[in-house]
């Protein structure tokens, strides 16, 4: 779901930080009074050129791509700058508080890292896919191909849309390595919250590797084309606004593996009722990856609420005021640059990711932390305690309202699936 962001300005440790706090050194900005909350797709750009001075915005900021004289007066942009960065924040936790990841070395050692499985014991791209070295193989190949003949290009969008947000996966350690306490500072390190997010990523290469090999064999997709979107996104980064903080960064991250979780179990029921069984059953297998990582997230930010159960859930409101906003929202293919919102409307249309589950996510996670019940917060504890507790409600009624008012195109285009046309609404 691509969810416009607000740009709150309350940090982990719940002091609403003044404007000269927050820097910007970005040459050329646009501002955008982006309106694209819960799908609509559009955007009011305001041009203004700002030069090394500080910035804060109250929004969403877009920056400019400055061509660049390639010879024979040709000009051309030679590195894609992404479209949509909010103001960044940097090392918002004190640093006192990266004490207490440090404290909590033996506790992830023992109630973390069981949540990965050993190689070993992990099933691999492979033992889904037809056998390349096998007589049998061109056979296999054809009966794919004829299972996925019948899945709707709707769908494929979505199939599609997943699996680039997989590959973006050098984005995902990399976030984590932003978190202060908990990074892995040399590339091995024995820490357990190292050794956990090499782990979990080495796991998670698994998803992409294996939806890409079967979208690939279904001959039903633009590869090409869809490579160019990986590589674009993952040269662009993401935003998640977690400021460094572990607390902020490990609820985006319980967030996410439970929104993975939806999602690849949607196409899974999907891809049943369309007869590709065999798909049903790779979408199943990573989906319940997801559930085991998420399970693992949301266990460290349980571990949060029982040490510092006011600093954590003034980071919970944090993040849920700057909404969470999906790893892939800075995805490009080249040409379009509302192929991520289009994705969004398309998963939405079709049940694959919708605002419900958002919601229904966000309820999910405060009944698993027992946010209701949190007893003993300051009275600006008990204030962001209050906000999120109504939020999925809240996010509900809004998107009922925003359903009846159906705006923007009906249908688009996607380069992924040779520029077929897809229902957006
Ligand atoms: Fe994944
Ligand atoms: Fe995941």
């Amino acid at each position: 779901m691509a969810l416009a962001s607000p740009g709150s300005g309350i940090c982990a440790t719940a002091v609403p930080r003044p404007a000269r706090d927050r820097s910007s050194c970005m040459n050329c900005l646009t501002l955008a009074h982006s309106s694209r909350a819960f799908g609509s797709l559009r955007t009011t750009p305001i041009r203004l050129w700002v030069s090394s001075r500080r910035l804060r915005l109250r929004g969403t900021v877009m920056t400019a791509a400055i061509p660049v004289d390639v010879g024979n007066g040709v000009k051309e942009a030679t590195l894609y700058v992404p479209q949509e960065l909010h103001t960044q924040v940097t090392h918002s936790m004190p640093p006192e508080k990266i004490e207490l990841f440090k404290s909590l070395e033996d506790w992830a050692e023992e109630n973390v890292l069981p949540y990965l499985k050993s190689v070993e014991k992990c099933w691999q791209p492979q033992d889904y896919l037809p056998e390349p070295s096998s007589e049998g193989f061109l056979d296999e190949v054809k009966e794919l191909r004829q299972r996925a003949a019948e899945l709707p290009d709707d769908y494929l969008v979505c199939l599609v849309g997943d699996m680039i947000t997989e590959e973006a996966l050098p984005t995902y350690q990399t976030m984590l390595n932003t978190l202060d306490g908990v990074r892995d500072v040399t590339g091995a390190s024995l820490t357990s919250w190292a050794r956990w997010t090499r782990a979990w990523t080495a796991e998670e290469n698994r998803h992409g590797d294996l939806l890409n090999k079967y979208l690939y064999l279904t001959g039903r997709v633009d590869m090409r084309v869809i490579e160019k979107t990986i590589q674009y996104l993952i040269g662009s980064g993401m935003d998640p606004q977690t400021e460094n903080s572990p607390y902020l960064g490990f609820i985006y991250t319980s967030f996410q593996e439970r929104a993975t979780f939806v999602s690849h179990g949607n196409t899974a029921r999907q891809a049943k009722e369309f007869g590709d069984f065999k798909l049903a059953q790779i979408c199943g297998i990573i989906a319940a990856d997801e559930r085991r990582h998420e399970n693992a997230y949301t266990k460290i930010v349980e571990k949060l609420f029982e040490l510092d159960p006011d600093d954590t859930i003034l980071a919970l409101e944090d993040m849920m005021r700057k909404k969470i906003s999906m790893p892939a929202h800075l995805m490009y293919d080249g040409n379009d640059r509302n192929i991520f919102d289009k994705f969004s409307l398309v998963a939405q249309r079709t049940g694959v990711y919708t605002a419900k589950d958002y919601a229904d996510i966000l309820e999910h996670l405060v009944k698993r932390w027992n946010v209701e019940k949190l007893s003993g917060l300051s009275s600006r504890g008990q204030q962001a305690q209050d906000y999120v507790c109504k939020l999925a409600n809240r996010i509900r009624k809004l998107e009922e309202r925003a359903s009846r008012v159906k705006k923007g195109p009906k249908t688009a285009s996607f380069s992924w699936i040779f520029n077929r046309e897809v229902a957006l609404q």
